[in-house]
């Protein structure tokens, strides 16, 4: 192996059946860098499982896998090596199938180039043109257009020019620099690495040439310095070191730089390895740099050169790849991870899905799995952060659902907003501690979840008499009254019922801060949404009452006869029937509201605030003392 020349990484795209692993096996194979042995484990694979008859089916190198073997599909995303005498290359392999469009993002986050395959008697399918877009917006300057099985076409000319005309067609309207197009057969060979006989009217170069002479695009080396820091030691008082892995450009000693998000600036007094200080160290190396200047940093901050700092910013526009069977949902708080930093963000404003056929930008409300939509986030704290563009390491995020813990989108920045840095909080000399005082109470928000007709506002109705007969200052948010006034405008989409849980733990954040009891009756059926009422007050603040009555009795008591309505079909997105009730799992009261009447229940959530020092029982005179 000659380890000095060049490596180009590309990924491959299509679909199905279109023979990506085939093609594959046919470079691994005529570029001649199977061992002996392999081979001999292909050729009695191939007896098994081969589509092939007794030759080689090339397609069994790239399926490593048993399990997908005997699905006949590739799976996973994998990395396959080969080299010729000019280049080394590294080709992320990733399955065709539609719900595996993470895999495809996966496998071309760093490649150079992108080779889409085209079965020529189907010519370009939705899936290839979703994935073209999907390499052109990770950045990758070079698409290949291989037009394959023209062995199965006759090796007519028309058939690839046709494909090749609707393919530019659609590219030109992407960001590739390069576009190229070469009609092959990758289980006969024609056109891979050999010139094909058969088709004597293709003047270009083969694939292999093709791929042997591609510009090896990115090199982070040549970017703006960047690294984010994933530790800060301080050995003792004199020696402080940042260490991290250098994303995108060179450090230099003497360099200024500075940590971002604070924009503080200093010099760089020393880069450390383990094997002793270097003058300068560039992108793909992990160092310890040691500053001239005691700034303020930390562990998810960045190091950055000062003359082309990132932005500091907690909003952004960004493109999103959605990869959840879960739609998205705008207003939701989700996990934001980019580089060493991980924050909550919403996607605050969806503002179009693309079209991945047209490239339309089209009005959405969500993005289903593997959409590709652009929108506005905004996160809890500010972030360094650099468009996509420019430095991707830092221009990139992924995020995470709170719950589940899946990854369910992967964003490539935009550029920051930097609307918000224009707002600071006022300060207010009257505190809530100070109106929870005037009021002799312990504001907190008593929060009633459950099925219509569980019994949430019947109980909380009585909870709420009590509390004024004890002279207690309280007000009850219900969400059929709120439906009528602040909320009008909200349905009962998914979408709508994360807007008006939102809406409505604002409105009791700022009760609390007021020095109310306040106590809330909305079915909120999402756990995500109650989580994120519970973060918005004060640890022992949030009190959540689960009202636990089976759908059966409700639906029997049905008192407004939506139940009924919903089974007939006239009633879309009930909760319980069509929409989802997700239970809470650890609510601090549990009210079997079945088992008891409302004065009972209101009882219970009466003695349990009693209990945890919510309240006191003796009976207040309008607030002028106990
Ligand atoms: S939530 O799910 O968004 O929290 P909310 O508590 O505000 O719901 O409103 C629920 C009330 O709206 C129910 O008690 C019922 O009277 C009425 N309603 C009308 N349509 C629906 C529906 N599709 N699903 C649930 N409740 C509905």
């Amino acid at each position: 192996m000659n380890d000095t020349v060049d490596l180009l990484r590309f990924v491959t795209c299509g679909s199905v059946d279109d023979g990506k692993s085939t093609l594959i096996g046919r470079l691994l194979h005529d570029t001649a860098l199977i061992f002996e042995d392999e081979l001999a484990d292909i050729q009695a694979a191939s007896r098994i499982w081969g589509t092939r008859g007794d030759g080689i089916d090339l397609a069994l190198l790239v399926d490593g896998l048993e399990a997908e073997r005997e699905q006949g599909i590739t799976i996973d995303v994998a990395y396959r090596y080969f080299q010729t005498s000019r280049r080394r290359f590294i080709v992320a392999d990733t399955p065709g199938r539609v719900q595996h469009t993470r895999n495809m993002a996966t496998g071309a986050s760093n490649a150079d180039l992108a080779l889409v395959l085209v079965d020529a008697r189907k010519g370009v399918l939705t899936q290839s043109l979703r994935h073209s877009a999907i390499a052109s917006l990770l950045g990758i300057p070079h698409v290949i257009l291989a037009v394959n099985k023209m062995d199965l076409v006759d090796w007519d000319k028309g058939v690839f020019e046709a494909i090749e005309e609707t393919f530019r067609r659609h590219a030109a309207r992407l960001a590739f620099a390069i576009v190229d197009a070469v009609p092959v057969s990758a289980v006969t060979g024609a056109n891979v690495l050999e010139r094909s006989a058969e088709m004597p009217w293709y003047r270009g170069e083969t694939l292999l040439e093709i791929l042997e002479s591609a510009g090896a695009g990115r090199n982070a080396a040549n970017g703006p310095f960047r690294m984010p820091v994933q530790r800060v030691s301080r050995p003792d008082q004199d020696f402080r070191g940042c260490s991290g892995l250098i994303v995108s450009g060179t450090v230099t000693q003497g360099m200024d730089v500075v940590a971002a998000p604070s924009l503080k600036s200093s010099t760089v007094s020393r880069i450390i390895t383990f094997d002793g200080d270097l003058e300068a160290a560039s992108a793909g190396e992990s160092v310890t740099l040691e500053l001239a200047d005691d700034i303020d940093i930390a562990r998810g901050h960045v190091l950055a050169s000062s003359d082309r700092p990132p932005q500091s910013t907690d909003q952004f526009a960004a493109h999103v790849i959605w990869m959840d069977e879960h739609d998205l949902l705008p207003e939701r708080l989700y996990l934001l991870k980019s580089g060493t930093r991980t924050t909550t963000a919403r996607i605050t404003d969806l503002r179009h899905r693309i079209h991945v056929d047209t490239l339309e930008h089209m009005a959405a409300r969500t993005l289903s799995l593997n959409d590709i939509g652009y929108c506005n986030l905004a996160l809890d704290q500010t972030i360094a952060c650099d468009p996509y563009g420019e430095v991707s390491d830092t221009g990139s995020f992924i995020l995470i659902d709170r719950f589940t813990n899946r990854t369910v989108a992967a964003g490539m920045i935009d550029f920051g907003l930097r609307r918000a840095r224009n707002l600071e909080r006022q300060t207010i000399d009257v505190s809530k501690d100070l109106r929870a005082d005037q009021k002799h109470q312990k504001p907190c928000i008593v929060w009633f979840t459950g099925l219509s007709g569980s019994g949430k506002s019947t109980t909380a109705n009585h909870v709420e008499r009590r509390l004024a007969a004890l002279g207690r200052h309280s007000y009850l948010l219900d969400g059929d009254n709120i439906r009528f006034g602040l909320n009008r405008d909200l349905g009962f989409t998914d979408a709508d019922r994360v807007e008006n849980i939102r809406r409505i733990a604002e409105v009791a954040r700022l009760f609390v801060d007021a020095g109310l009891i306040v106590l809330v009756s909305f079915i909120s059926p999402f756990r995500a949404e109650r989580q994120m009422a519970r973060e918005l007050v004060d640890e022992g603040e949030f009190v959540e009452v689960f009202v636990d009555t089976p759908l059966e009795v409700c639906e029997a008591r049905d008192p407004k006869g939506l139940y009924r309505k919903a089974r007939a079909g006239d009633l879309r997105n009930f909760t319980g029937i069509e929409s989802a009730y997700e239970a809470p799992e650890e609510p601090e009261i549990v009210l079997k509201a079945a088992e008891h009447d409302p004065d009972e229940l209101a009882g219970m959530v009466m003695s349990w605030l009693v209990e945890h020092g919510h309240l006191d029982e003796s009976p207040h005179d309008g607030g002028t003392g106990r």
